[in-house]
């Protein structure tokens, strides 16, 4: 069955000029991937392995200085796929409001530093509501946030007066007042106290709930993903290396770096020594032959080193890209 987003051979890459020579980091390098309707969807990866990048390219907005962007990106709309990177301006603008949003990382870049929030909140609603006056959008806004246990007093903020916590639900709260089908979240809880995280994981779960609608969640820590998503894909160098149902990825990792993953998340009585990923992420610019992670895998074979290998195609919903796990054991 498909998802209600839909990503084919995804490449997106970045071209840089450093002293005359153009170089290529290869971000997010031939991802595959479906992304089922109504559940909370986790990506997961080290830092600079991609997810940032592949979540924009979702939203189909790349800055400069990308040049290459080849692939499908598609969603699933009133019940047809629309194609996310080959529509115009205009249609581009309206899939990326009316059906998705995005939370990018880091909630400041939300909003307009020197504005009171009510002012971002008006302008989004002018620009997507027609024929109501600002004090009924204004109403509309205050109504959003109470409806979300938020209190409409803090429209009347500057963004820096509030706290870490409250900005990233202000953000995850703007970003659901059209209802949309997707949202799209970049490391939502990152540098948050674990009180913050969880209300702010508290309101994504509710807000799915109430919306039933998909929300893709990045981040790195994979005990959110374990709290709150449903099914999952790690990334690592641009690549989707393992998807599955998260239980599933937990229970029984397939992909040795997502092995190594889990394994070193603490667990409580466990006074065991954690065994951290050998080395460092390889660099995009220059990714290593076959397997990317074939240079810190203990359990390395000739073969790795020569060919990616793909995700296997069995029917089953857990899958690894592998030449030592060709088929799940489950
Ligand atoms: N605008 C850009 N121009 C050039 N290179 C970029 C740009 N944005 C990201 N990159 C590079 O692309 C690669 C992937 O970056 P990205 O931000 O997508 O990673 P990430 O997984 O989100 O990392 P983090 O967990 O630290 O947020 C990195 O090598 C990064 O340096
Ligand atoms: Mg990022």
């Amino acid at each position: 069955m498909k998802g209600i987003v839909e990503v084919e051979k995804l490449q997106t890459f970045y071209v840089l000029e450093y002293m005359g020579k153009k170089k290529t980091v290869k971000a997010v390098n031939d991802v595959t991937l479906s992304i089922p309707e109504n559940e909370i969807y986790g990506i997961a990866g080290e830092s600079g392995c991609g997810k940032t990048t592949l979540l924009k390219a979702l939203f189909a907005s790349i800055e400069p200085p990308l040049q290459l962007f080849e692939g499908k990106v598609s969603y699933l709309i009133k019940g047809n796929f629309i194609n996310a990177l080959t529509l115009n301006g205009k249609e581009k603008r309206e899939l990326r409001w009316t059906y998705i949003s995005y939370i990018p990382q880091g909630s400041m870049s939300v909003f307009n530093p020197v504005k009171k929030l009510k002012v971002t909140y008006l302008d989004f609603l002018e620009s997507h509501v027609r024929g109501k006056a600002g004090r009924e959008l204004l109403s509309l806004a205050r109504h959003h946030l109470e409806q979300l246990g938020l209190s409409p007093h803090i429209l009347d903020a500057f963004p820096h007066q509030l706290s870490g916590g409250m900005r990233q639900r202000i953000a995850i709260a703007l970003s659901t007042l059209l209802k949309p089908q997707v949202i799209l979240a970049d490391e939502p809880t990152t540098a948050l106290d674990v009180v913050a995280q969880r209300a702010v994981l508290q309101l994504m779960r509710d807000i799915q709930k109430e919306l039933k609608n998909t929300f893709v969640l990045v981040t790195h820590d994979m005990g959110i993903h374990a709290n709150i998503t449903t099914s999952m894909a790690i990334m690592y160098a641009g690549k989707i290396v393992e998807v599955g149902p998260t239980q599933e990825i937990f229970s029984n990792p397939l992909q040795p770096y997502t092995q190594f993953l889990i394994n070193s998340l603490p667990r409580i009585g466990d006074k065991s020594s954690k065994k951290s990923v050998p080395g460092a992420p390889p660099s995009l610019l220059n990714p290593p032959s076959g397997c990317p992670f074939h240079p810190r895998c203990p359990e390395v074979s000739d073969l790795c080193q020569d060919k990616m290998p793909a995700l296997n195609n069995s029917t089953h919903k857990h899958k690894v890209a592998c030449w030592l796990r060709r088929e799940p054991s489950v």
